[in-house]
């Protein structure tokens, strides 16, 4: 039965009542007011940073242009050809997160199986991707633990890149590596070592260089030199840089028009990015040249831990520092609570610290004040560090998690 004049006009309303929902609540500002003082004191992840943009970048992203990215939107057409320009690769595209950018790049490399990427057991699209090299492209993977503990050598590579003709393996068509690691810099005479390996067996190179930008600012070496050993290259725009949302895939134009492809069908076309491009283009203009404070800072929060007796796992080439406490006689999960106990709360997400654009001075002082203030305790308790015990322990830099 259909409703006519006076009663279709009332149940439009009606619907329109159900509809509507104002999202924005009196205690709007000063809860993103809020959340900005908060995250100067997180050290759980650089992600974190991109939830809060400061109002300067909101101020500039609403000046961006309006147009759909199925169909190419300008800023964010001029933020691919800046990248591609960056990273001296022929093309680039604009996606909503690193994992994207990643399995995007391997699904566009790889054609048919069976086939397998090699990678240090720690990478990201190894340990953190939800099974998505598997699952997007049915590729195998080799995991290789470096010896060293840091990076992965040409040795190793060659040791574990299965290239015969064995029906029982699954060849390796694909080396990914990552840089920084877990915030360690990959060495770059390595990575051309390893790329020369890579070309003499027809196999392609992908950089998850999430956070390539901190390897640039700590060794004054360019973007593109970094890329260069690299047939694609992901680069994210949304942790140490801390633009909102996005990173890029960069490489061959005939790999990006493919890529671009993989998007749709990933579902992964959006429409009005012009405002999250242009956030990007605040982040590397404004916050890439903060790079060098965070790293001194990450530097400065490793020595005042070191100096209260804390074991250092992985050191701060970058934004990060690894720790152990229990050679103050502190477990994990009870500092992670002591600093969500201080007046001024302080957020920990177990053994990995990392420092950002945001991180304030204060709050690296008042977590090393922490740390030494437990440390005495301990000590008054009776604690006494057993170094035998701990001895043959290497620097080992797997993030232990902590529930908050
Ligand atoms: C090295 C690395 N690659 C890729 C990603 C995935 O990025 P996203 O969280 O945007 O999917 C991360 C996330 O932290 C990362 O650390």
């Amino acid at each position: 039965m259909s409703l006519v004049n006076g009663d279709l006009e009332a149940a439009r309303r009606a619907i329109a009542d159900q509809v509507k929902f104002d999202i924005l609540t009196e205690s709007h500002e000063a809860d993103n007011e809020k959340a900005r003082q908060e995250v100067a004191r997180c050290f759980i992840s650089d992600t974190i940073t991109g939830r809060i943009p400061t109002k300067e970048m909101y101020l500039y992203a609403s000046r961006a242009t309006l147009g759909d990215d199925v169909y190419h939107e300008p800023s964010t057409l001029a933020l691919e050809a800046h990248m591609a320009k960056l990273t001296g690769k022929e093309a680039a595209l604009f996606l909503p997160s690193g994992t994207m950018s990643n399995q995007i790049a391997l699904r566009t490399h790889f054609k048919q199986p069976p086939y397998a990427v090699l990678c240090d057991h720690r990478a990201h699209i190894n340990t953190y991707e939800a099974g998505g090299t598997a699952f997007h492209s049915g590729a195998h993977t080799y995991p290789v633990i470096p010896a060293n503990g840091h990076h992965i050598t040409v040795e190793e590579v060659e040791a574990h890149a299965v290239l015969d003709h064995n029906i029982h393996y699954a060849p390796v068509e694909l080396i990914s590596l990552e840089n920084t690691l877990n915030g360690t810099i990959f060495p770059q005479d390595e990575i051309v070592r390893i790329s020369e390996f890579a070309r003499k067996h027809n196999l392609k190179m992908h950089l998850d260089g999430a956070r390539i930008w901190h390897v640039a600012a700590e060794t004054g070496t360019s973007i593109s030199e970094l890329c260069a050993p690299f047939d694609s290259v992901s680069l994210c725009l949304s942790k140490g840089l801390g633009a909102p949302i996005g990173s890029c895939l960069v490489g061959p134009k005939d790999f990006i028009h493919k890529a671009r492809w993989f998007r749709k069908l990933f579902g992964g076309g959006m429409r009005q990015t012009g405002i999250l491009a242009a956030s990007a283009a605040y982040a590397l203009t404004h916050n890439f040249p903060q790079l060098p404070r965070v790293h001194a800072l990450t530097r400065k929060l490793e020595a005042g831990l070191e100096e209260a007796g804390v074991r250092i796992t992985s050191g701060a080439e970058t934004c990060m520092v690894f720790f152990d406490p229990s050679t103050i006689g502190v477990s994990l999960p009870e500092l992670v609570e002591a600093a969500n106990q201080l007046p001024n709360p302080i957020k920990l997400g177990g053994s990995r610290l990392v420092v950002h654009v945001q991180t304030s001075d204060e709050a690296v002082e008042d977590l090393v004040a922490l740390v030494r203030r437990l440390a005495e305790e301990k000590k008054a308790a009776g604690f006494v560090y057993d170094a035998a015990k701990a001895s043959g322990q290497g620097r080992q830099n797997i993030y232990v998690k902590v529930k908050n």
